[in-house]
């Protein structure tokens, strides 16, 4: 085993994990943190506990670490970070394992929602979610109060009107299926359908419009030989596989999925995704936005870097059963999101983190990319040299605000300082410099999904 994390990029920078969990409150803020942020941003990312193989590490693999902030009455309250209690963490912790039954894996490093009143850490690929406390501390490995019988998704969009959950899972061990499930509000599946696919697709996401679930089936597969020679992340890009997306009605049934091909490629993130309805009130196409990689693991295995990933639009014809693809910019992003309170309708902003250079995967984040569907602008926000940002999410400054009324959030990471903050941009100047900072007593590593979890009440 290589324990030389030099040999492995996704190990070094601030890719690199932390070796501490912090507890702080009161933590020290530049400018003013507004009033109306009551409640807890989330971020979930790999940070592997004690010794690994840096030569095969991958990215995807590493432990999960959830790290939150507390804000309330314009204060930071805390700031903490845990190690989600995956069986291999706790033994390295000295713990006793968390309970819940365990799926294939139960390592929960991709994302972590609120959903029904609980907090929940989110992987992929057969695993279950993890409940943790307000606090971050891990409850279980939560099978929805015995309703999931399976793993779940990193990626679940939420209806804003109802408040469910829609999720597309799949995991190797149920070959050549996807699994469509819908989590009520109380937080237990209340719809399972098996949808039948020619092999065993990683499918990292799915899309939402009011009538449909669109489900991606690229041509990144499982590999039986990645697993058996050990990568830890046994999927592969699969130049046979073909490449499309089926639009599911979201309470239809596997045969009544329609398939639309396009062109091979990777998707991890679609932005946002709405239909287009005719004068007869029938749905004549679904617009979905999605960051597009050209490959992915075809060369590099150990983590996302095939190439620049930009926005694509795929409408989807439903009278001519045909794709259309064209491509909206060219800048590289990832980690694209919209107003949550939007999902699945026509929005009119989108945004991403932006790179600098012309290579996705490793190059630095730099920034905030907003596109304006009403007037076409594109914005741009550099935060400067050496700062690098995660995924913005906004917070509305009311349940019925406008659109850029509110903030972005986003952990920063200062590569001068070797720490992270919390950022917070006014949505309607998002330009200015920030509204607040909150200075971490860490280095938060660069990771993948948070989100807001509004105070109850
Ligand atoms: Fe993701």
């Amino acid at each position: 085993m290589s324990t030389d994390t030099s040999t492995n990029p996704y190990l070094s920078g601030n890719l690199a994990p932390i070796a501490t969990e912090y507890t702080a409150v009161d933590l020290p803020v530049t400018g003013e943190l507004p009033q109306e942020l009551d409640g807890r941003y989330v971020r979930n990312g790999p940070n592997p506990l004690g010794a690994i193989d840096a030569a095969s590490y991958h990215w995807f693999t590493g432990d999960g670490m959830v790290h939150g902030l507390s804000l309330r009455g314009g204060r930071a309250e805390w700031y903490r970070n845990r190690w989600v209690r995956s069986t291999r963490v706790s033994e390295l912790l000295g713990e006793p394992p968390a309970p819940g039954e365990r799926q294939f894996f139960d390592t929960a490093n991709t994302n972590v929602i609120g959903h029904a009143g609980r907090t929940f850490a989110l992987v992929e690929a057969g695993a279950r979610p993890v409940e943790l406390t307000d606090e971050l501390e891990t409850v279980c490995h939560s099978d929805f109060d015995g309703t999931l019988p399976y793993g779940f998704t990193a990626h679940p969009k939420r209806d804003p009107d109802t408040g469910e959950l829609f999720a597309v899972n799949y995991y190797w061990g149920r070959p050549e299926l996807l699994e469509y499930v819908v989590v009520g509000v109380d937080g237990r599946v209340r719809r399972r359908v098996d949808v039948p696919v020619p092999g065993n697709p990683m499918v990292h996401d799915c899309s939402l419009t009011e009538r449909f679930v669109a489900l991606y089936d690229l041509p990144v597969t499982f590999s039986l030989d990645a697993l058996t020679s050990g990568m830890p992340f046994p999927y592969v890009w699969d130049e046979h596989y073909g490449a499309r997306v089926g639009l599911l009605p979201r309470e239809g049934d596997a045969s009544d999925v329609r398939w639309f091909e396009v062109d091979p490629c990777y998707v991890f993130h679609p932005l946002n995704a709405h239909d287009v309805v005719g004068d007869d009130g029938a749905v004549e196409r679904v617009v979905l936005d999605v960051v597009r990689h050209p490959r992915m693991f075809a060369s590099d295995r150990r983590g996302p870097n095939e190439g620049t990933p930009t926005l694509w639009r795929w409408t989807l014809d439903l009278g001519s059963g045909r794709a259309r693809e064209e491509q909206l910019d060219d800048l590289p992003l990832e980690f694209p999101r919209v107003d949550e309170r939007l999902v699945g309708r026509a929005h009119r902003y989108g945004w991403a983190t932006v790179h600098s250079g012309d290579d996705a995967g490793l190059t630095e984040p730099a920034g905030l990319v907003r596109y304006d569907t009403t007037t076409g602008a594109r914005e741009v926000v550099d935060l400067g040299d050496g700062r690098e940002p995660g995924e913005f999410v906004f917070v509305p400054r009311s349940p019925d605000a406008a659109e850029d009324d509110g903030w972005y959030l986003t952990l920063v990471y200062d590569r001068t300082t070797d720490r992270s903050e919390l950022m917070v941009l006014d949505a309607s100047a998002p330009g200015e410099a920030p509204v607040a900072q909150v200075h971490l007593p860490t280095r938060v590593p660069a990771g993948f999904h948070g989100n807001w979890i509004p105070s109850p009440g």
